[in-house]
């Protein structure tokens, strides 16, 4: 504060010299020189000071922060925290938990990259070039071109080209596919530029749309522990036909009312031209696919309400698992 009344001083000086040069007109030859140098002298003396206050009020803020400082919570700084006292974070915990259930069904799991291609990202999906349904997937791009991706679908293609042994044997594909995601999001309690997914892929020869929503409610009704009310509603996903969205009834035990369908994930049938150009021909099989946020379904199930903890670092929520 000292130093911003300093300045502001200074700055008030330097307003009576600029007024002071109008006197100039006044004078004669002679006393016009010497008068301007005096006055120049006076000008450049406090502009001196001002740049000498200025550097050191910046060099005060820049001063180098301590990034391994402590500063989740109010208690005093231990020495050091040792990686004992550290913990799971609880999305891994809960993530441990899904792909449980879908093991138990009898589901591989298999984990999606953190960076891909154009190709699996939208051309493997029969997303249509320079379609408008490319830009509901607005993600990053590393200067080379790779895609952080915006959803694990990336990974149908490569799950259904790995598995598709098992049709052969006269099996089905089972997989889920649990990654983290990223979007060019406006955060807020609701949105994060970066979060979990969990996509399933099923594919047999005699697989049918209800399988499906048995399968759903089934690992719904695991997850949360309760019996649950399911609703489905058309949707639109170019790797799907028909597209569903799949909504739960929040339960009352979670704040639930009556009526109060939550939308938990994307499904459908797989599109024949994915099953094709993982080279599955999609005259003989039939596969339906799935994919939801994880970071939702733990927020319904713990009833929290800000996205934004899970990426924060902050210990006082992390604490609390
Ligand atoms: N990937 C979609 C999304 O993030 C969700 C989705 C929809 C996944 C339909 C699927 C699917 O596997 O079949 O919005």
């Amino acid at each position: 504060m000292e130093s911003a009344e300093k300045l502001q001083e200074l700055k008030q000086k330097l307003k009576e010299i600029n007024a002071g040069y109008a006197k100039i007109s006044q004078l004669t030859t002679e006393e016009k020189a010497k008068f301007g140098q005096e006055q120049n002298r006076k000008k450049q003396e406090i502009l001196f000071q001002i740049e000498q206050l200025e550097k050191a009020e910046l060099d005060k803020e820049v001063e180098p922060i301590d990034v391994t400082a402590f500063s989740g919570v109010n208690e005093p700084l231990p020495e050091l925290y040792s990686a004992e006292m550290g913990s799971r974070h609880p999305l891994m915990t809960e993530l441990d938990r899904v792909i449980e259930i879908y093991q138990m069904m009898g589901f591989d799991a298999m984990e999606s990259r953190q960076l891909d291609d154009e190709f699996h990202m939208f051309d493997s999906l029969n997303f249509a070039k320079e379609h408008p349904a490319r830009d509901g997937y607005d993600t990053f791009r590393t200067e080379e071109g790779l895609i952080p991706p915006a959803h694990t679908s990336t990974m149908q293609h490569r799950v259904l080209k790995k598995y598709k042994s098992k049709l052969d044997e006269g099996k089905a594909i089972a997989v889920v596919v649990p990654g983290r995601v990223f979007r060019n999001e406006d955060v807020d309690a609701t949105h994060e530029h970066t979060f979990y997914q969990c996509e399933g892929v099923y594919v047999s020869e005699t697989c049918t749309m209800g399988d499906m929503l048995g399968i759903l409610r089934e690992f719904f009704e695991k997850y949360y522990e309760q019996k649950l009310n399911i609703r489905t509603q058309p949707g639109y996903f170019p790797f799907t036909e028909p597209s569903l969205e799949f909504m739960i009834e929040k339960p009352k035990s979670l704040g639930g009312k009556k009526g109060d369908f939550l939308e938990m994930l994307g499904c459908g049938m797989i599109h024949p031209n994915v099953l094709k150009m993982a080279g599955i021909d999609p005259t003989k099989y039939h596969g339906f696919a799935w994919g939801g946020g994880i970071d939702r379904l733990v927020m319904l199930r713990y009833g929290l309400n800000d996205v934004r903890n899970f990426e924060s670092g902050n210990l006082n929520f992390l604490r609390e698992f």
